[in-house]
């Protein structure tokens, strides 16, 4: 494609301007630039107009990173929306509460995780105040398994959420890459998802949607929990719904109190971790069903599956803590993480001394010791 040069001297793009490759004084007169140079790069435009023809562009309404085709020539501008002194660069992902983006922190000079609402949550002015409340709390939860929440802001209309960028990807990611995930690795996810949860509870909040999806990688081994003080947004929303049958949730992973009408604690979070851990190490969900009817739901959900019958290869002392952890009866449960962490970490104890175990048997003088 070619363009005059003095179109590069207004141009805005930021290798232009910083390299002067094509802006310089000697440079010709005609260059060969590709639209994809610029759109490959991420030298994206601070004001919505055509980066062609400098026509203002119809950019209203339009998510950050979308395409914005120019009415006037017909190109295609990548949109930036900047959201206060935060600019997305990448698309993470999108889940039932919003948009996730890769932004830079143009204060700080530092990626963070954006977290953009959807535009329908929660929008008058009482509600706001109760969730900038939640979230506030969650942000002073400071936790080596919490995603850390480092600000929540409005701008155009919408909420958004910033958050400590975690880029080795979530547990159902996991999930989908391994399939079963072995019973050490679900007890050492176990373990740093509890803590992060009793932190958070010490500061008197629950999670409401502990799931696959929401449990971060910092690495191979270390785990976060994400999304805390943000159920908050979404189940007001849906006390909008009309019909009380209408629950919000993730059916596989949600306490079978949300579905029957009963309240929640925090052994709601201990079932929904549980259900997590339960389908990393099955590769099902104790419940295996695609129905979104709550009273359905909660209806299996008093006969979740025996974690030995689809996975016998898991020891007894792990089947016995999930099993507790998704009993149907919240009595049943652990009724604190402190409770809760004894008995995965001595589940963990038992697997490492069978493993011990079966690797002494295997050396051949092992049983002249044996007896010793
Ligand atoms: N703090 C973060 N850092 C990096 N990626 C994140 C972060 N939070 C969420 N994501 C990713 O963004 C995507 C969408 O997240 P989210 O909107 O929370 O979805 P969900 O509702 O399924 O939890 C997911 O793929 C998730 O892994
Ligand atoms: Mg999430």
């Amino acid at each position: 494609m070619l363009f005059w040069h003095d179109q590069f001297e207004r141009c805005r793009c930021l290798a232009c301007r910083f390299q002067r490759r094509h802006c310089h004084p000697f440079a010709p007169k005609f260059v060969n630039v590709t639209v994809d140079f610029h759109v490959d790069q991420r030298k994206l435009f601070m004001t919505p107009t055509c980066w062609i023809c400098g026509a203002a562009l119809d950019a209203g309404g339009y998510e950050p990173l979308v395409r914005v085709v120019c009415r006037n020539c017909g190109q295609r501008n990548l949109l930036q929306r900047t959201f206060d002194h935060f600019v997305p660069v990448e698309t993470l992902g999108a889940g039932g509460m919003g948009t996730v983006y890769k932004a830079r922190d143009t204060q700080l000079e530092r990626f963070v995780a954006l977290k953009l609402l959807r535009k329908d949550v929660s929008s008058e002015a009482d509600h706001d105040a109760q969730l900038q409340q939640e979230a506030r709390i969650a942000a002073s939860v400071n936790h080596p398994n919490v995603v850390q929440i480092f600000s929540l802001g409005m701008d155009h209309g919408q909420f958004y959420v910033v958050m400590e960028l975690i880029d080795h990807g979530s547990l159902d990611d996991l999930m989908e890459s391994q399939g079963r995930l072995t019973e050490h690795q679900v007890l050492d996810i176990g373990i740093q998802i509890a803590r992060g949860l009793r932190a958070a509870h010490r500061k008197g909040l629950i999670h409401r949607d502990v799931k696959p999806a929401n449990i971060l990688f910092v690495d191979e081994q270390a785990a976060k929990i994400g999304d805390f003080g943000l159920a908050a947004f979404a189940t007001q929303q849906s006390q909008h719904t009309e019909s009380d049958r209408v629950v919000w949730g993730t059916p596989p992973y949600v306490a079978p109190e949300r579905l029957c009408n009963q309240p929640e604690d925090v052994r709601s979070d201990i079932y929904s971790l549980g259900a997590t851990l339960f389908h990393a190490v099955a590769g099902k969900p104790p419940i295996d069903s695609n129905t979104n009817s709550a009273t359905e739901l909660c209806e299996l959900k008093q006969h979740p599956a025996e974690l030995r019958s689809i996975a016998p290869d898991v020891s007894s002392p792990t089947a016995r803590v999930l099993q507790r952890m998704i009993a149907p009866d919240p009595k049943q449960r652990a009724p604190f993480y402190d409770d809760l962490l004894a008995e995965l970490d001595a589940a963990r104890r038992a697997l490492e001394i069978a493993d011990a175990r079966r690797h002494s048997s295997r050396w051949p003088f092992s049983g002249l010791f044996r007896h010793h």
